[in-house]
């Protein structure tokens, strides 16, 4: 008690409060809630059965009897972690077979993982960039890749989404020593693509070195699900993927010339100052990579999934973009109109957070649909009724 009542004194913890009553006035404060029984499209909240539409478990494989399957022998077998990066003594054979396996995946020469996607995004750019360079960047890349970008030291410029005029311009008006270029392939919060072909031609142009982030189209997008680089692995120097969305499971990779990932393995700092990927979830995640390329059936459920959803909410008034991958934003604008529509869903048993600034931009706050496979064609009836409530309550399109 008496030392809560000596914090009381400290500023910092007065601002803090005031800072988070600032964003709660907002509707900005962010809130987490535990949900029991998540069986990945469904979970209980509150004593409440929820249907989720929000999770990157693009194919269902976090519970994918193989991929559990996998997972438990390794960890019969390795036990929970790896006790120590893996320049020390946390490499095992189950790493670099996954490695190997994604290298393969991803039509690279060589693969290296990372603890997550947001440290292999870390280490690219800190390990490629340093003061002197110019990194350019899509807008609206992930937050890891703009952390790397600044971590890094080199100029950052971002270019307006996908506006590859405006990209060539500042390639062309680039003062640095060395070029990287960013972008991601599948955006995170909209679903669109990034045009691959248009950025290779530039990156080619202007001799940049060239991280595409496909962590959202690896597992879903190409004709063999390799991803939206599926075919242009070529032009891009680093593909950049994570192990916790359509692998389901956690960890980051890169796949790349083996001289780069050797470049990685020397000076990545979230590599080579961090305990090792636990080889469970290695084991776990290179059994997924098996699963996408021996049961494209997945593939094809999932993408009519999600040719459901956009169809079913494009029904009801609500405007999306094209169906281009499991990502499909319903875009509120205003963040308390974003929160009242996540609370009216959630009263209809639809669990789908509002995502807001900083996630997007500060009055784009948006409903993001995700869509798996694992979704059953009842459950996307409910998800459509309720989004059909939400339409009605508010007149039309909300
Ligand atoms: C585009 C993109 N890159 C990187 C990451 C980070 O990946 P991870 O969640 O595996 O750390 C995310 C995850 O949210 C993402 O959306």
């Amino acid at each position: 008690m008496r030392e809560d009542s000596v914090l009381e004194n400290v500023s910092i913890y007065q601002e803090v409060r005031a800072g988070l009553t600032a964003l709660e006035g907002k509707n900005l404060y962010r809130r987490l809630r535990a949900l029991e029984e998540n069986r990945g499209t469904r979970a209980v909240w509150e004593g409440r059965k929820l249907l989720l539409f929000c999770s990157n478990d693009y194919l269902g494989l976090s519970r994918h009897p193989r991929v559990v399957c996998a997972a438990k022998k390794a960890l019969d077998r390795y036990g929970v972690g790896a006790g120590a990066a893996r320049l020390i003594s946390g490499s095992t054979d189950v790493h670099e077979a996954l490695e190997k396996k994604i290298a393969r995946f991803k039509n690279k020469e060589n693969a290296l993982v990372f603890g997550s996607g947001f440290l292999a995004n870390l280490g690219i750019l800190t390990a490629f960039a340093e003061e002197g360079d110019t990194i350019i960047m899509d807008k609206l890349c992930h937050a890891s890749l703009v952390d790397g970008a600044r971590l890094s030291k080199a100029e950052l410029r971002v270019f307006p989404h996908r506006n590859y005029a405006k990209c060539e311009n500042l390639l062309k008006k680039c003062p640095g020593r060395r070029k990287i270029l960013v972008t991601e392939s599948v955006f995170s919060m909209d679903g669109d693509l990034a045009d691959l072909g248009q950025i290779i031609r530039l990156r080619k142009k202007y001799g940049a070195l060239l991280v595409v982030d496909d962590a959202h189209g690896t597992g879903v997008l190409g004709k063999e699900g390799r991803g939206a680089t599926e075919g242009f692995s070529e032009g891009v120097d680093l593909v950049m993927g994570t192990l916790s969305k359509a692998a389901g499971g956690l960890g980051g990779f890169v796949a790349a010339d083996k001289v780069l990932v050797d470049h990685l393995i020397n000076f990545a700092r979230p590599f080579v100052f961090a305990t090792a990927l636990p080889p469970v979830l290695c084991a776990a995640a290179a059994e997924a990579f098996t699963v996408m390329e021996e049961e494209p059936g997945i593939r094809e459920k999932l993408r009519e999934n999600i040719r459901k959803v956009h169809e079913g909410l494009t029904r009801l008034g609500f405007s999306l973009a094209s169906p281009d991958s499991a990502i499909l934003p319903v875009v509120l604008g205003d963040e308390g109109k974003a929160l009242a529509a996540f609370e009216f869903l959630l009263s209809k048993g639809i669990y789908i957070p509002a995502v807001r600034y900083p996630t997007v931009p500060k009055g784009k706050a948006r409903l993001r649909v995700t869509v798996s496979a694992a979704h059953t064609a009842t459950e996307i009836d409910a998800l459509i009724d309720a989004f059909a409530a939400l339409g009605e309550r508010d007149g039309k399109n909300p």
